[in-house]
């Protein structure tokens, strides 16, 4: 068994302004933001003056969309490179955090393109990263992964060790001024990654106990912080709920609902956590079927699969309609057996069995 998770990673009210001699990690910083996040939580503003009291000199770049694209990415490379930055500081939630992991490869490797990072041997140095979490879900604050759409509308993600962030900092004031929505759907991507970790055969004593935490966490705050969107208390709690499980993947990697949900992101516009924990009961019962003590936290917290899937239910995770045609149920089953998921996944999965998922979600 091994555990590794090199980030520093510091946490609670204010915690950048009693660290704040460690974000500086070179001599020019580039700061990935997408166009709000950043600014409307205030994280922007207190990088920004404690790099003016440190006379560190920055570029701002702002242009990170959801589901980041190659281009998004070789534009910032270009700027860290034209503007000589020697690290990085990513703002917002997990796009502008897995930009900013891309720019620091690339523009630590001038010679690569994104189609390259997608096998580590091809680089061994990144610039140095800090990033802070403006959402509570993607856990990329604490993980070695990156997740990029490919110019075939594919979602791909990378992996290295060199894109663990090496401080970050999770501050439960820039979570409240998430709304409703980003709450529920980055809070159920927090879940998704710490189910799966327990779920996955990479499984660990030590991310068992992690994901055990974080679900309990998520189950007991998620619905109330829905009902006091500003309560700083329970955003601790789904924040500390959201590192965890981010850990957990940094131990374990995702399975199956997480290749499951890539495809109706991108062809169908539901947002990722959503789109993933949507699949969580349906293959924790196939899992149950061939490996029970797999789904045995679950059980514990929430007392049968039943009952996980119908707090999912009345969290409103399932409120959508959706069809698909039989071109795209070709395209993603196949998709989803040639992911590397599948490999992590307990249990034989054809593709019957991946149509059948599919088939859950239409009404
Ligand atoms: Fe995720």
């Amino acid at each position: 068994m091994l555990f590794y998770m090199p980030t520093k990673l510091y946490y609670g009210k204010d915690i950048i302004f009693d660290h704040k001699e460690e974000i500086i990690l070179g001599e020019k910083a580039i700061i990935v933001t997408g166009r709000n996040s950043a600014k409307i939580t205030g994280a922007l503003d207190d990088v920004i003056t404690i790099l003016n009291e440190y006379n560190i000199s920055y570029i701002h770049y702002n242009e990170i969309g959801e589901n980041p694209t190659y281009e998004m990415v070789i534009k910032g490379k270009n700027i860290a490179i034209e503007n000589e930055c020697d690290f990085v500081i990513a703002i917002g939630g997990g796009s502008p955090m897995d930009a900013g992991k891309a720019i620091a490869v690339l523009a630590a490797n001038p010679e690569l393109n994104p189609d390259d990072l997608f096998d580590m041997n091809n680089y061994d140095v990144a610039l140095p990263i800090v990033t802070i979490p403006t959402t509570s879900g993607t856990g990329s604050e604490v993980t070695e992964y990156a997740v990029l759409t490919k110019p075939n509308g594919r979602k791909s993600g990378f992996k290295s060790n060199l894109i663990f962030p090496d401080v970050s900092y999770l501050d439960p004031r820039y979570m409240a001024k998430m709304n409703k929505e980003l709450t529920l759907t980055t809070a159920v991507d927090a879940l998704s990654h710490a189910v799966e970790g327990i779920l996955s055969k990479k499984a660990t004593i030590m991310s068992d106990m992690l994901a055990r935490e974080s679900i309990s966490l998520i189950h007991e705050y998620l619905p109330k912080s829905l009902n006091d969107l500003e309560n700083l208390e329970y955003r601790e709690k789904l924040a500390i709920a959201s590192s965890l499980a981010g850990i957990v993947i940094a131990q374990t990697g995702t399975i199956l609902p997480h290749s499951l949900g890539y495809r109706i992101t991108i062809h169908k516009g539901i947002r990722h956590g959503q789109a993933t924990a949507i699949f969580l009961p349906f293959v924790a019962e196939e899992i149950d079927k061939v490996a029970p003590e797999k789904t045995k936290i679950l059980k514990d917290i929430f007392g049968s699969l039943d009952n996980f899937y119908s707090f999912l239910k009345e969290l409103g995770v399932y409120d959508f309609n959706i069809n698909f045609s039989n071109e795209e149920l070709d395209l993603f089953s196949q998709e989803v057996l040639n992911s590397s998921h599948v490999i992590n996944t307990p249990g034989t999965y054809d593709k019957e069995k991946i149509l059948e998922f599919y088939n859950n979600l239409i009404k």
